[in-house]
């Protein structure tokens, strides 16, 4: 439930950022958002310094924080979280499920202790934070831009 909530964030900040710049995202909850986003990028940190050392119940509770959001429930009223569901677009929508998905393969594969596929949701996490700040808030993160924009074989090369 609470995930939901940051997702719905997730995705209607990127609509006031990137493709529909008709809709501006209420100043207040664009800044819980982005309080929420700090939060996220320290705790994905945390998980890192977690992981290689093999504190692996630390690790989840950090996966566990993410999921659940940390201040978003808390903070947002329910006119806010109403606004925001209603502007929500597939696009971001499948961006930002795409993400929980992965936190919760990531958190059962930490509850396992199984190594190799926390490796691998770990990364899937990853990408997912880069491929939505590459294709839905690319305004705000330019340096993602290709520099080899005029040559059409971009996607396959090596
Ligand atoms: C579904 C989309 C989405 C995903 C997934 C996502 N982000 Fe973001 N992120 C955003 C948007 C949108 C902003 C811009 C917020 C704004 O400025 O209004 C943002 C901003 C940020 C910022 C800048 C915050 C600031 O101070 O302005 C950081 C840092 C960040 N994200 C880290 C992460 C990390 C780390 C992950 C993955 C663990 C992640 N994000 C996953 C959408 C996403």
């Amino acid at each position: 439930m609470k995930l939901t909530i940051l997702i719905a964030l997730l995705l209607t900040v990127n609509l006031a950022l990137g493709q529909a710049k008709d809709y501006k995202l209420n100043g207040e909850v664009r800044k819980v958002f982005r309080e929420e986003m700090s939060k996220i990028d320290s705790t994905f940190q945390e998980m890192n310094h977690h992981l290689v050392r093999g504190n692996l119940i630390s690790y989840r509770n950090c996966v566990r924080k993410i999921k659940e959001g940390f201040v978003l429930k808390s903070k947002l009223t329910i006119e806010q979280h109403k606004e925001i569901d209603s502007k929500l677009s597939k696009r971001y929508k499948s961006y930002a499920s795409k993400f929980e998905r992965h936190l919760r393969k990531l958190s059962s594969a930490a509850k396992k202790r199984d190594l190799e596929l926390i490796n691998f949701y770990h990364g899937k996490v990853l990408e997912d934070c880069t491929s939505c700040h590459k294709n839905v808030v690319s305004e705000k993160f330019p340096n993602f831009k290709s520099k080899k924009k005029s040559t059409s074989k971009k996607k396959g090369q090596k």
